[in-house]
This record gives C-alpha cells, sequence and structure tokens, in this order.
C-alpha cells in the first residue's frame, strides 16, 4: 500500500548543506551589489576562529581584556540575578569560551543544575568548545547548537521552560547596525521568556586612535582575520582570489560611531568564482566592505534595551571604561 505524507526538516536535518548554500548566496548577492559587500558571519570558519582568538591576544585589542575583567569581578553579583535553583546558559557565538568559562563557573556555585547551550557558526570552534567545557566542568551538562543565530535561537526556545541567562558577549552586538540589533534583540526576546536574564556587551565610544589601533595591528592579524574570508571562498566555492592582490584597509566613521572595515582590490581585475558559476569584475581601489563595529554611549545602551522589551538590571564597566557588559531581564506583563 501507497504512503502518503510529509516531513517538515529541522534545523539539524540541513545542517552544513544549508550554511553552504547561505554562503554561497551571500557571496553571489554581495559581489553583485555596489559597493561590494560580504556579510561578516561567513569570517568564522575554522580558520577564521582560530585567527579572531589570535586577534582576542593582540595588545591592541582591548576588548576582551576588559570584558574578562568586567567578567571575573561581577560574574557572581550576576548570578544573584538570575532565580531558582536551574539555570540554562545560552551563550551565542563562544568562541574559544574563555571568558563563558568564568560565568559558568559562578553559575555553578549559584545552582544546582546548570546546563550549558552554545550556539556559534563553526564546527571546529563547538567541537573544541565542548570538549573543554565538559573537562573543566564536570557536572556541567552541554548541549551545543552548530548553526546562525537565529535559526539556533529559534530551535532551541521552542517549549522552553528553564531560566535562561543568554550571553550574547565580545562586542559581537556591535557588528549589527541599529535597525538589524533592534530586531536580533527582538528575536532573542521571542525565544526567551519573562524574567530571563541576558547579558550583553558592548566597546564604548572613546579614543578614535585606540579604537583604530585595535582594528589594524601592526602584526597584520586583523588583515589576515579579514583576507581569510577570500580564501574561504576559494575553498569552498572555487574561487581564484589573490589575497595579494587586495589590502586590509579600516576607518571609524564618527558619524555612524563605527568601525568600518574594507578589502580594497589594488587593481583592476576579474575573479572566477567556479561553484557560482561567474566571475566578478574588480575596479582598481574598489572597496569591499566587510563589517561594522559599532560603539556605544551608556545612553545608547539604555535606549535599545527599552525599545526591545528589556529592563536594563544592572551595567558592569573595566577599571579602564572601555566596555560595558549590561545585564538585561525580559520583560512581557507586569
Ligand atoms: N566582534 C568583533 C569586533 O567588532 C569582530 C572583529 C574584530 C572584527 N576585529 C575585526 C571584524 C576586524 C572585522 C574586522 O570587535
Amino acid at each position: 500500500m501507497a504512503t502518503t505524507g510529509y516531513r517538515v526538516l529541522a534545523p539539524q536535518d540541513l545542517g552544513k548543506d544549508l550554511l553552504a548554500r547561505q554562503f554561497a548566496l551571500d557571496v553571489l548577492n554581495g559581489l553583485q551589489e555596489s559597493p561590494k559587500r560580504i556579510p561578516s558571519r561567513w569570517f568564522y570558519d575554522d580558520e577564521g576562529s582560530r585567527i579572531f582568538q589570535e586577534i582576542c591576544d593582540l595588545p591592541e585589542y582591548y576588548l576582551t581584556r576588559a570584558e574578562t575583567e568586567i567578567l571575573e569581578r561581577y560574574a557572581p553579583a550576576m548570578m544573584r540575578r538570575a532565580s531558582g535553583d536551574a539555570l540554562d546558559v545560552v551563550d551565542l557565538g563562544a568562541g574559544d569560551g574563555r571568558k563563558t568559562g568564568i560565568v559558568l563557573q559562578a553559575a555553578l556555585a549559584h545552582a544546582r543544575d546548570v546546563q550549558y547551550v552554545p550556539i556559534d557558526i563553526s564546527e571546529g570552534a563547538m567541537a573544541g568548545l565542548v570538549a573543554q567545557m565538559g573537562t573543566q566542568f564536570p557536572q556541567l551538562h552541554i548541549s551545543g547548537i552548530v548553526g546562525d543565530y537565529a535559526d539556533a535561537l529559534h530551535y532551541f526556545s521552542r517549549g522552553k521552560t528553564r531560566p535562561t541567562l543568554a550571553l550574547f558577549l565580545g562586542s559581537n552586538i556591535g557588528n549589527f547596525d541599529y535597525p538589524a540589533a533592534r530586531l536580533f534583540l527582538r528575536d532573542m526576546w521571542e525565544g526567551l521568556n519573562h524574567g530571563d536574564l541576558l547579558l550583553v556587551g558592548f566597546d564604548r565610544k572613546k579614543d578614535i586612535s585606540r579604537l583604530l589601533a585595535a582594528y589594524a595591528d601592526p602584526k597584520g592579524v586583523t588583515a589576515r582575520f579579514d583576507l581569510n574570508v577570500l580564501a574561504r571562498i576559494n575553498r569552498e566555492l572555487g574561487g581564484e582570489f589573490d589575497l595579494k592582490r587586495f589590502d586590509y584597509h579600516c576607518v571609524y566613521n564618527p558619524v555612524l560611531g563605527a568601525i568600518e572595515a574594507y578589502l580594497v582590490s589594488r587593481e583592476r581585475q576579474s575573479v572566477r568564482v567556479a561553484a557560482l558559476g561567474r566571475a566578478f569584475e574588480f575596479e582598481a581601489w574598489e572597496p569591499i566592505h566587510l563589517e561594522y563595529s559599532f560603539k556605544y554611549n551608556p545612553t545608547d545602551v539604555h535606549h535599545l534595551a527599552r525599545a526591545t522589551g528589556y529592563e536594563v538590571v544592572s551595567e558592569f564597566t573595566d577599571s579602564h571604561e572601555h566596555f560595558i557588559d549590561s545585564l538585561w531581564r525580559v520583560r512581557k506583563h507586569g
């Protein structure tokens, strides 16, 4: 007898193929726009995630150290805002997890039953993270999700009832412009329950020379990080980018309050990408826009929280006042 019916594919069924298709589409669309652009989430393949860890260790990249200082000092205070004996710590873009480790330590001291839910777009980074956290915290339940934030959050939050502390650390929010940041925070809000907590990292507006130094280090690690996205197109989409024919360039736009990162074509050239079945033309000195990194004042942070349905519970800064970790509570009623 014939069987009929259908099956709704869940994110775990689509997994990597879906990401590969989205990458191809984003590159195809982005390189046809004017100015050309490649969305920054594609920086973080296994190689990109490794190079980004190098950036975090650079003396000029003050962000990671500032936030580490905040967490070491205040994570226990943050935990006192979480209710009950059970806690899910959802971690968006954990990277190597060093900062998360500080939070988890405090969480385990505070709650009996802690589950760790890392979300990361790089499977290599995830595998390393899960192994490392499992060793460091044997009593921790770990249930990671490889995927982009929106898909993973949606998948995770269906039917969720346990109290949650979501982490969005390290100035990841800065890589969205304001409308996209609002949309993202509202998506988070949808996936969380009334009373859940969200800890968001913001890099503060500050002396421009310090900002620029953090995004254009003399050793060229940041340049390597950005050029890796072209190398990734070569690896995964059969691209023929010659990395030596592109320069990394970054500026601070004081009107936007954002670092803007570009790759610039050193010459007129045509670059084939086999998987896309076409070539892309570059004029001499034509830019590809890669990234914004928006910087915030404390008042900007408060506006953003209120506009997206959160109450600011408390705010933590480092001794140099370079960085803010802002702790928000989801408000759905009362
Ligand atoms: N989230 C990081 C930040 O905004 C990403 C980043 C660091 C980055 N250095 C970069 C992005 C250089 C593009 C170029 O700080």
